[in-house]
């Protein structure tokens, strides 16, 4: 942070309040936000985070048709679920709004007039697809049709859930409207365009020059929205759920949801004013409040490049700071996706596991897709709880508090004269608490839990290495001072674990019988006095057993099978990060022919292959022993990866890979060419 701020408003991403909150949201946005939040909060700094459902757009009103609800009903179930939900799991917005309340339509709808009355709009004709029968413009969610891209009939008009194009609706091969199943016409309707174009010079100058330390996934994703060159954008729509566009001409038209729900950031926090005796022009106009977004990938175009051109072009409002926007969670190696169920959701979350919720905290921070998707499994899920909750933070604050209790009557003994160990541990405690700031300051969330986990582990090893209980006949004193640097180490894990684990530090603050104490109080050993008088210990965490996670992961095998019972898309592998047209073309792809092969004896998976690829002839192993017969490969074209760098697999040298991919039944097949192709012919 360069700059002195004075004040924080955090906002963290609206969301839909058409479905429940899964591990996803979690792991992406709110859990990120919580720990920066309470991390601010601990260090007394003046903070608002505020959040809320964003109630309109096409999706609630799909969601309400498919229900046969009003929409209004939709959205007051989900708000009321989603709230739930974060409360239960420790989200600790300053507020929780939404934006079908009145305060925040008027925000919205002021907030539209005046840039209509500044002129910053350009009002525009076009033709967009109509529902004759239904009387009703399409949005693009309402027509489905083939996808021009891979040819999947039930393709969106703005997306194909297949393969994942983007798509204009009149790209679709034989569109359909999703309302009445007819063919729609085209028809012409006038619409207000934010006119991004005449932003893209102040954008370059604001963003791509000032703020060069934003996360590189989320700077080179603006830049290259950028560099392609920005276009109008349509900030109303016809519809009819959403904030009505009341300016001349605007009659049956809404404001885009991209344009209100943002505002709903502003909407809340005025709420929040109200309630809290706050003025909320301090938190969105002065100077010296650093405003941050917490968001997930798929939102970093609307919170960098249009919500602060709409900012700008009011032009009272501060910009964003930073965008810390996180990748994708996948889950046991899939894409999250609600129309599949292929998620863990937090209230089935909490069924199975009540009172857990800091496990699934710990692991999806230790886990955030930060910098690339990651993956959530349940075995991952289970060892994080085993090996590192349990057996170093839970033991080692266990041990802490039992031995004190038994040897000392729960009263924290006085310290004697140090050892070069304990100095040693001392210094530990004293620079940790710096260490997960650094951490912290640049969103590395993984990080300033690791340094966490690692004062934990400073104290587990100390305790350990010391081993008190054996001490204690002879040297009662020694063991004393032990104890009391054991405990004043689980002090600072009570502080500093908050942001991560608060109902863990809410727990041991409990056991210590201390009061909840701040961020620069941390990284003393002199936070609890002799003398004090512990409570009796409680476990933090327990052990999570092999059925338990069985019993998850069965379920999501049913879910699985249900998917291919239903004939939905199956269940293929999440798409892996995108790559440069130059991490492309690094590798060497050719054609080459299987000379010979043969079984690698003592191997029931590999085979041994000699490979003539035109320049020379390589010998390649292959884990394929299980899916063919040596003769049958011999003879066969296939695509070899020539430049892969040679590896030692069971003694023997493999210089190069074969392309295989799955069929259906799981059974490889050889990425092959037609026979003409010549052997060393290169792929591009
Ligand atoms: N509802 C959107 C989503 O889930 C996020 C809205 S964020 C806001 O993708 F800025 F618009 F509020
Ligand atoms: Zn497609």
């Amino acid at each position: 942070m360069a700059k002195k701020f004075k004040r924080h408003t955090i906002t963290s991403a609206l969301p839909y309040a058409n479905g429940p909150i899964h591990i996803g949201h979690l792991a992406g946005v709110y859990i990120p936000a919580d720990i920066y939040v309470r991390y601010l909060r601990s260090k007394g700094e003046d903070v608002v985070w505020v959040c809320g459902s964003d109630e309109h757009g096409v999706a609630i009103e799909l969601k309400a048709r498919k229900e046969q609800k009003t929409p209004q009903q939709v959205v007051d179930f989900y708000h009321n679920q989603i709230k739930e939900s974060f409360a239960e799991f420790g989200i600790s917005f300053d507020i929780y709004h939404r934006t079908s309340s009145e305060l925040h339509h008027k925000t919205a709808s002021d907030f539209f007039k005046q840039m209509e009355v500044e002129g910053k709009f350009r009002i525009e004709t076009s033709e967009q697809f109509y529902d004759e029968k239904e009387r009703q413009f399409l949005a693009d969610r309402y027509i489905k049709g083939t996808c021009p891209v891979c040819g999947f009939q039930e393709a969106y008009g703005d997306q194909c859930e297949n393969c994942g194009s983007t798509l204009s609706p009149v790209e679709l091969k034989n569109p359909k409207s999703m309302l009445s199943g007819e063919a729609p016409i085209m028809k012409k309707t006038q619409h207000w365009y934010l006119p991004l174009d005449e932003y893209e010079a102040w954008l370059k100058d604001w963003l791509l020059e000032g703020h060069k330390e934003w996360k590189p996934n989320v700077y080179g994703q603006c830049k290259s929205w950028i560099d392609n060159g920005l276009k109008p954008r349509p900030m109303t729509r016809d519809l009819n759920w959403g904030i009505p566009v009341s300016v001349e001409g605007g009659e049956g038209k809404v404001l885009y949801v991209w344009f209100d729900a943002p505002i709903g950031y502003i909407s809340a926090t005025k709420q929040w004013a109200i309630d809290n005796g706050k003025r909320w022009e301090d938190y969105w106009k002065a100077d010296d409040t650093r405003l941050l977004h917490f968001i997930g990938k798929d939102n970093i175009v609307f919170h960098c490049i249009v919500f602060p051109a709409i900012l700008k072009a009011e032009g009272s409002y501060i910009l964003p700071d930073n965008v810390p926007a996180n990748e994708f969670l996948n889950l046991e190696g899939s894409k999250i996706s609600t129309s599949r169920n292929w998620a863990v959701w937090l209230h089935e979350y909490l069924e199975d596991f009540p009172g857990k919720q800091d496990i699934l905290r710990y692991t999806l921070t230790a886990n955030a897709p930060e910098t690339k998707d990651n993956d959530f499994t349940w075995k991952d899920f289970q060892i994080k709880n085993n090996s590192e909750l349990v057996a170093i933070f839970g033991n080692f604050v266990n041990r802490a508090v039992v031995l004190t209790h038994k040897y000392f009557e729960g009263k924290v003994p006085e310290r004697g004269e140090l050892q070069p160990s304990d100095n040693e541990v001392i210094k530990s405690v004293k620079v940790t608490p710096q260490r997960i700031a650094n951490s912290l300051d640049q969103f590395k969330f993984r990080d300033a839990l690791f340094r966490l986990m690692e004062l934990a582990r400073t104290g587990n090893k100390y305790l350990a290495d010391t081993e008190p209980w054996k001490l204690i006949k002879e040297d009662r004193g020694r063991v004393g001072t032990i104890l009391n640097i054991a405990i004043q180490i689980s002090a600072n894990l009570s502080v500093l674990c908050e942001p991560f684990l608060p109902f863990t530090a809410e727990k041991l603050t409990s056991i210590l019988a201390i009061k909840k104490s701040t961020w620069d109080k941390a990284g003393s050993v002199d936070l609890i006095a002799s003398d004090h008088q512990l409570n009796k210990t409680v476990l933090l965490f327990e052990k999570m057993e092999d059925k338990e996670v069985a019993a998850q992961v069965n379920k999501l095998l049913k879910t699985k099978k249900m998917n291919e019972q239903e004939g939905r898309l199956s269940d293929l592998p999440a798409m892996k990060e995108e790559i440069l047209f130059n991490d492309f073309t690094k590798m060497d792809l050719r054609v080459g022919e299987i000379k010979t092969a043969e079984k690698l004896e003592k191997s029931d998976k590999l085979l041994k292959f000699s490979v003539d690829i035109g320049l020379e002839t390589r010998t390649i192993l292959s884990g394929v022993a299980k899916h063919f017969t040596p003769q049958a490969m011999i003879g066969k074209k296939v695509i070899v990866v020539a430049n892969l760098a040679p590896r030692r697999i069971m003694g023997v040298e493999s210089q190069g890979m074969l392309l295989f991919a799955e069929n259906r039944d799981g059974k490889l097949i050889a990425v092959s060419t037609d026979d003409d192709a010549q052997n060393g012919a290169s792929i591009n």
